[in-house]
């Protein structure tokens, strides 16, 4: 077939952390995209692999105490086995740190060199005191030089997003041991960003893919483009041509990952890499996270102009995911794990891929909570798909004995040309969502179709017609099942293997929708489309909300207080001089409290564990400089410190006098 000949790419996942809904919220729409272009009659290679150095995996392997190359080898054949669980089926799936990649990435540097497109400079560098080692990216935390927010060495992450360049970053301290880190000098070398700006003005507007990553990166280009230090103080990595000290910074040799695993993939099946990345013999396009279209959009570009590589021809850019109206954050419990959560609890990988794609746009920010991921199935993919589907596979069975002879309608072929043409339009502009409720939209038809028609009552008076109706059905369930392939892929192919199909569904083309069924038997249906219950998404919402409690308790835990600011609390032993009930209140008394310089009256909710007189004359302890607060149209100033819910007063162990310190 001489369809298109495409190159796609996945964002490579980092190898330092299990596959997560973030993760998926690209990889789903690129093999959607994939299986689809491939049902389209096109060639398509569909390349990823792991993202094996920079600081997020030394760091990690350093807190766990194993080699980066182990952690990496562990991550990457974790990625690789929870993709094919869901279905996502790279043509090659390789490591940023084999040797084609290294080889490739120091060959396009040196070019970039040769070229004059890099250049050595000394830089301000944060250098911690204590771990005696220069600082690079995630080694250092600080404040945003342009927002001030709480930000990475190399990325203003909390904040507006923005990339720091070494040195940027303001008030650094190091993540390992806390120290405050200095700057000192240090050479790196840049690559001349800034000389790409007229070759990206004139690229950027040219590019394909999704709105949101050409308009993000227009605006940066014009807003303005500094030199970009590419070089790294690690010894993970790929080292800079002559230089054993220095690697190269991750997002160099990330990207070139890209035709790296090309190579490899490649050499593997006879075939050219330079066809795809030096000779316009296909076109390249990359699906990622919208917070990497900088370096997409903008880097990636200007490396592979100025090396002299072809460019992509596409960047399509997934938005930004939310847990229960949660900014998703993996520290803070709102994530869900593709493994842990989803699969294991035995869902279906095709729910996953149905509720990513048709929920919202993907381009837009998409908010998770399983109720809504519930109702999305019950009501679409069970009530509408897995309902049309059944019924006229089952009456087709019993009540026709399988395919009936005769001509499907003109209206219903019709129809199916006219899903087929909005659809192709709706994936050539990556509109994923549209595509997916155009399909439903044409299953939602056959139901309407067949209520409408009642081929069981239908067949009592007119066989014929009935069985043209029940026909007509049949050739929109095929349809459906091409169609939805690339959507669901197991659930088609049952489907598929239902209508009497003996090979596979992923081997037929769009076109054969059109293709008239011929009369013949059918398989025995059984239902394929499953209702979630409310017990299990009850399950896996118990699940989120323990994970984000713990989270919580760690996070209070380890908000660490220094001495200073313990002396600020001025903390006292008091005598209780008198205690009486505050009128009105079932908990409150007020009491007369001797603190030594001065008698201090202190409202405290306690009267419900102790009577008036328990109290009188006992020593306590109390907080001293609390801000005094009006209660019940009470002064109180202070307060008397209790343990836990039924308030055990403090008492000291041996006499002591009132108003001595507590410290
Ligand atoms: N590992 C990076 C991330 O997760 C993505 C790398 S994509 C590539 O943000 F282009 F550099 F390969
Ligand atoms: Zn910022």
């Amino acid at each position: 077939m001489n369809g298109r000949s495409l190159l796609v790419t996945c964002g490579l996942p980092y190898t330092n952390g299990p596959c997560h809904l973030g993760h998926l919220r690209t990889y789903v729409p690129a093999d959607f995209f994939v299986r689809y272009m491939r049902r389209k009659g096109n060639n398509v290679t569909f390349i990823c692999g792991s993202d094996n150095h920079g600081t997020p995996v030394v760091v990690s392997a350093e807190k766990e105490g194993v080699t980066p190359r182990e952690l990496c080898e562990r991550f990457h054949t974790h990625f690789y086995e929870t993709f094919r669980r869901m279905n996502v089926v790279f043509d090659h799936f390789g490591m940023t740190d084999n040797p084609v990649n290294h080889h490739r990435t120091r060959s396009l540097v040196q070019t970039l060199i040769d070229k004059g497109y890099v250049y050595p400079e000394i830089v301000k560098q944060c250098y911690c005191t204590k771990c005696q080692r220069f600082l690079p990216d995630r080694y250092v935390e600080g404040t945003c030089p342009h927002c001030g927010a709480i930000a990475r060495g190399d990325e203003c992450d909390q904040g507006c997003g923005k990339h720091l360049e070494p040195g940027e970053i303001k008030n650094p301290t190091c993540t390992v041991c806390g120290t405050k880190s200095e700057f000192r000098d240090q050479e790196h070398f840049f690559f001349k960003l800034s000389e790409f700006k007229d070759f990206l003005k004139d690229y950027l507007p040219k590019l394909k893919g999704t709105q949101n990553a050409r308009n993000y990166s227009l605006g940066w280009v014009n807003d303005s483009l500094h030199d970009w230090c590419i070089t790294r103080t690690l010894d993970w990595g790929v080292k800079f041509p002559g230089r054993s000290d220095l690697v190269v910074y991750v997002w160099v040799d990330a990207p070139i990952g890209y035709i790296a695993f090309t190579e490899e993939w490649a050499k593997e099946n006879g075939k050219d890499w330079q066809d795809l990345w030096c000779r316009e013999n296909g076109e390249v396009i990359h699906f990622i996270g919208g917070d990497i279209v900088y370096h997409h959009c903008i880097f990636w570009p200007a490396l592979l102009k100025g090396a002299g590589y072809n460019l992509p021809d596409a960047v399509v850019a997934s938005g930004m995911l939310k847990v229960d109206d949660h900014k998703f954050s993996k520290s803070r419990g709102y994530v869900v794990w593709t493994n842990e959560d989803y699969l294991d609890s035995g869902l279906s990988s095709d729910y996953l891929r149905y509720y990513l794609l048709a929920y919202t746009s993907h381009t837009k920010e998409l908010n998770f909570s399983w109720s809504a991921f519930q109702e999305r199935i019950n009501n679409e993919l069970v009530n509408i798909l897995g309902n049309f589907t059944y019924r006229t596979l089952s009456i087709a069975n019993s009540k026709f004995g399988g395919i009936p002879e005769g001509e499907v309608s003109e209206e219903i072929l019709a129809k199916i040309r006219e899903t087929i043409s909005i659809v192709d339009s709706a994936m050539n502009e990556y509109d994923f969502k549209f595509t997916v409720d155009s399909i439903m939209g044409l299953a939602a038809f056959g139901n309407n179709y067949i209520q409408t028609n009642e081929p069981w009552k239908l067949i009592k008076k007119d066989k014929n017609e009935a069985s043209l109706v029940i026909l007509n059905c049949l050739q929109l369930v095929k349809a459906l099942t091409i169609l939805i392939e690339p959507l669901i892929p197991d659930l088609a192919q049952g489907l598929w293997e239902q209508m009497g199909c003996e090979d596979t569904v992923s081997d037929s083309h769009i076109p054969e929708t059109g293709i008239q069924l011929k009369a013949g038997g059918l398989k025995n249906p059984t239902i394929l489309f499953h209702k979630i219950d409310d017990e299990m998404v009850q399950k896996l919402s118990d699940t989120l909300s323990e994970r984000v409690k713990i989270a919580d308790k760690k996070s209070l835990k380890e908000e660490l207080v220094n001495i200073d600011d313990f002396h600020r609390l001025d903390i006292k032993i008091g005598k209780i001089l008198s205690a009486e009930a505050v009128p009105k209140s079932t908990k409150l008394l007020k009491l007369m409290v001797d603190i030594g310089e001065e008698v201090r009256q202190i409202v405290s909710g306690i009267s419900q564990f102790y009577s008036t007189d328990d109290l009188v004359g006992k020593h306590v302890v109390v907080l001293v400089n609390l801000a005094p607060a009006k209660i019940f149209g009470i002064e109180s100033r202070g307060m008397i410190l209790a343990a836990g819910d039924e308030a055990s007063l403090l008492i000291p162990l041996r006499d002591v006098e009132n108003g001595t310190k507590i410290r």
